[in-house]
């Protein structure tokens, strides 16, 4: 069967399997959400993208604009960013509070949200929040060659609203001197970069950079690329991520939008949406979809 077959077949199998999770309701806006939505995009190394389902139905990125926020600090500051953050798994929950105690306010890695409060706070040395999130929005555009790619106001401001855990999470980092800007100013900013909205076509074309297909514009040098996949590996679904390597064995980012960005390194960035999750906090058909797709084409880093 061809991969175009294949992915009708499989939107067809996600939407009879009938078992959607629960969508995000601590952010209102995502609440909102039909739970039962499934799309899918696959973008080639040899420049052509498949689709099915859903996959031009724009959704918030949330945590996957975690990866992008990475891809801009890393190639502005290198190697300097692992003194304020980890690179090790954490077995904890994305809001968790916990480890950032007993490990002095470096956080486990850049994806858990402590971590990425972290690299939001270097993207905002010196810029505005305006300049960040035109930097992580401009690396996206450049990334997938479309221009239309935007903040979707309302989820921020509806995030904004609900956002205790982030507030405390960005405080208490400034307590132990790993924030440089003003909590407000961090998790405002922050906010507003998780509510970037994309469709699977736009991710999975913009994912073409950290899974170095030759169709894809130079933004990421091969060893950022490879950094980047190792951190997706072990933290991208958070203590989910041992199951996900386990079931689908590559490198993904989930979001609570629903969003999973999942890079066969050298052969395809895939973007699948389905905005029901499961108890960690990743998109269930997502999940399952992704290890059906493994399955099909052996694209499994193991093997
Ligand atoms: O900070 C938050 O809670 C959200 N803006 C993003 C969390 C998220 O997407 C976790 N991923 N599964």
């Amino acid at each position: 069967m061809e991969l175009q077959d294949f992915l009708h077949d499989l939107n067809r199998q996600i939407r009879d399997q009938g078992d959607w999770g629960k969508v995000a309701d601590y952010i209102p806006e995502l609440g909102r959400v039909a739970p039962d939505q499934f799309g899918i995009a696959v973008a080639l190394a040899d420049g052509k993208v498949l689709e099915a389902g859903q996959a031009r139905q724009g959704f918030s990125i949330q945590s996957i604009s975690k990866v992008f926020a990475l891809a801009c600090v890393l190639g502005r500051i290198g190697e300097q960013l692992w003194s304020r953050v980890g690179r090790e798994p954490s077995g904890d929950r994305f809001d968790s509070i916990l480890l950032l105690e007993q490990e002095k306010g470096r956080p486990r890695n850049p994806f858990i949200n402590a971590g990425a409060l972290v690299v939001t706070d270097e993207l905002l040395t010196g810029r505005s929040p305006q300049q960040a999130l035109s930097e992580v929005v401009g690396f996206l555009r450049q990334a997938s060659g479309d221009d239309a790619i935007h903040i979707d106001k309302a989820v921020a401001r509806s995030e904004a609203q609900t956002g205790h855990r982030n507030a405390a999470l960005a405080h208490y980092l400034r307590s132990f001197g790993n924030l440089k800007n003003p909590p407000d100013h961090v998790i405002g900013t922050y906010f507003h970069q998780c509510a970037i909205e994309m469709d699977c076509v736009q991710l999975a074309l913009a994912g073409r950079v950290i899974a170095g297909l030759d169709c894809a514009p130079a933004l990421l040098s091969p060893v950022k690329q490879r950094r980047i996949n190792a951190l997706m590996m072990t933290c991208g679904q958070y203590d989910g991520s041992g199951n996900f390597a386990f079931r689908v064995g590559m490198p993904a980012k989930s979001g609570v939008g629903g969003g999973l960005l999942v890079i066969a390194p050298g052969r395809a960035s895939i973007a699948i949406w389905s905005p029901g999750l499961d108890g960690w906090g990743n998109s269930l058909a997502g999940t399952l979809a992704a290890e059906r797709l493994a399955e099909f084409t052996g694209w499994s880093v193991f093997g």
